[in-house]
């Protein structure tokens, strides 16, 4: 029954300044079995979390975090494919969602340390990459990440037209987007402007629904401060 499980320690970055770590808690082989497939496996594998890493609590038994998601979703959540973070000082996440066949979102828990987060569902983070590629403003900084004027135009073209974008964004290699929203630090203001950006300390936590790949949040997570920060990422279903 509870074959399988396996809990996987993993350095984040090619970054040599980025320490950050993450354990991860799931079943079966990676990038073949669909988890979701799998109910109980996840409970299993989200129980293994439970052992190892007791603090997982002030997720499972928070009774504010249950009473909300029971109301969202009219069940009792339960938390699977668990992953525990260490971010260190440089380290973070690129720009992405977390969409799961069966799963709702994703629960983030800050315990110590602190980090920045931007947060956009897709249509609205697609609204921003439009309204700023199409400004004559940005078309410095747009250059000084896609140097070569073949990229920009691509980049431009793609902003014409809604349904390549949006497909474009889910293709694993979208390094024009990437080259944007992850490297380009006049974006990463303007969406600070726009008022899509999180500074989480510890007690925090943030709620990335992640129904499905035209309605979830995307994110990016810059670890703040000299230290090293726990925390946790729960997705829900
Ligand atoms: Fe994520």
């Amino acid at each position: 029954m509870a074959e399988e499980l396996w809990c996987k320690a993993s350095w984040l970055s090619f970054h040599d300044e980025d320490a950050s770590l993450r354990f991860r808690f799931s079943w079966g082989m990676e990038g073949y079995e669909d988890v979701s497939a799998d109910p109980l496996k996840q409970t299993w594998a989200g129980k293994l979390c439970d052992v190892i890493f007791p603090e997982s609590v002030i997720i499972t038994q928070n009774s504010a975090i249950l009473a909300y998601l029971s109301s969202i979703l009219g069940k009792n959540p339960s938390f699977v494919e668990r992953i525990v973070y260490f971010n260190a000082p440089n380290g973070g996440a690129q720009f992405h969602h977390d969409v799961e066949r069966g799963h709702a979102g994703v629960v983030f828990a800050q315990l110590s340390g602190a980090t920045f987060w931007l947060a956009a569902s897709k249509p609205k983070l697609m609204d921003e990459i439009i309204a700023f590629v199409q400004s004559d403003n940005n078309q410095a900084a747009i250059a000084s990440v896609l140097p070569e004027n073949k990229q920009q135009q691509a980049l431009s073209k793609l902003c014409e037209n809604r349904d390549d974008l949006s497909c474009y964004m889910e293709e694993p290699d979208h390094e024009l987007i990437e080259a944007l929203i992850d490297r380009c630090p006049a974006f990463i203001a303007h969406m600070v402007s726009q008022g899509f950006a999180h500074h989480l300390q510890a007690g925090d936590v943030l709620l990335l629904p992640q129904r499905d790949i035209d309605n979830c949040v995307w994110h990016s997570v810059f670890t703040i401060g000299d230290t090293p920060g726990e925390a946790l990422s729960f997705a829900i279903r």
